[in-house]
């Protein structure tokens, strides 16, 4: 299996309530939610699939089935696709696949050599190495801290400027070298630059800036008692899931004149599940998960 789709089963039993609707999932990677949806959908039904990464894009075209399209852009575009109340469904399984980490030359494993590269779309855009030879100290201490929640930004930023100014710093083990060699926490349980890989990652493809715009698409286009499944791997990504579902409670006051925040109304219809102990034991990446389902009321 080249990446093995979490919490498959689950995700997609609460995403298709209609069998012949329209569903989109945002994140096609290698396709795992993508062909479950398409084997529990009518023959009336579409599907429609995104996903940044060109090989992602390229894998998608076996999947030969009428009622399905892959887009090759950002799930920030959706709603320039769709029209407003048209889709029943939409599913967002964030992060990276296995076959990111797994491929050295797309320099997302600070396990393998390669390119320090680590874009998503790498047809487009900077990459981690094009970035980090120019980057300030404090723009890269702000990258570890924001997006990493390193506490040791200074000493990594400072140790990085100091690299630089000898060697240019444009594969993923030097840059994974000069993080451990600085690093004060030597008996730490991760590798010293897991921190440090995650923020570059997170940064270089605007992750977060991405995933707000979508769901303020993904609320226009989802119809009445329509839903959207998140899965994410990680606090910053759940923060802004809570955060933008929060507002749109349920019960609220009818004498109390709703803005255009309020209008849009969701129930939240599964907090927080987590993948069994038998998925976590057969698929370790799957244990940081945490999937939400909203029902548009
Ligand atoms: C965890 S993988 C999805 C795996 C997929 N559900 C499966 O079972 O094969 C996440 C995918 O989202 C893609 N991705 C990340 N950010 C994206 C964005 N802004 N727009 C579209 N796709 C994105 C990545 O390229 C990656 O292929």
């Amino acid at each position: 299996m080249l990446h093995s789709p979490v919490l498959l089963e689950e995700s997609v039993k609460f995403l298709i309530q209609n069998i012949n609707g329209t569903y989109i999932d945002c994140t096609f990677g290698r396709g795992g939610h993508s062909n479950l949806i398409l084997d529990k959908i009518s023959k009336k039904a579409s599907l429609y699939s995104y996903d940044r990464d060109p090989e992602a894009v390229h894998y998608a075209s076996s999947i030969k089935n009428n009622n399905f399209k892959i887009f090759h852009d950002s799930f920030s575009n959706i709603s320039s696709y769709h029209k407003e109340q048209s889709v029943d469904g939409i599913i967002y399984d964030l992060g990276t696949c296995s076959t990111h980490l797994d491929n050295a030359e797309r320099g997302f494993s600070f396990n393998k050599d390669g390119p320090l590269d680590m874009r998503f779309d790498n047809s487009n855009g900077i990459t981690v190495s094009d970035w980090i030879n120019k980057a300030g100290k404090k723009e890269i201490m702000d990258v570890l801290y924001t997006f990493g929640d390193e506490n040791h930004g200074k000493l990594i930023s400072e140790a990085i400027i100091s690299h630089r100014e000898k060697y240019l710093i444009d594969t993923t083990s030097k840059l994974a070298k000069i993080i451990e060699e600085i690093y004060p926490d030597k008996k730490t349980k991760i590798h010293p630059a897991t921190k440090s890989f995650q923020a570059f990652r997170i940064f270089i493809n605007n992750e977060l800036d991405e995933f707000k715009k979508s769901l303020q698409s993904a609320k226009k286009i989802i119809k009445t008692n329509g839903i959207i499944v998140t899965i994410a791997f990680h606090s910053l990504e759940d923060n802004i899931i809570k955060n933008f579902f929060k507002p749109s409670i349920k019960s609220f006051p009818k004498d109390i004149p709703l803005n255009n925040e309020q209008e849009s109304f969701f129930d939240c219809i599964a907090k927080k599940v987590r993948p069994s102990d038998f998925e976590i034991k057969n698929n370790p990446r799957s244990r940081s998960a945490i999937m939400r389902v909203f029902k548009k009321l």
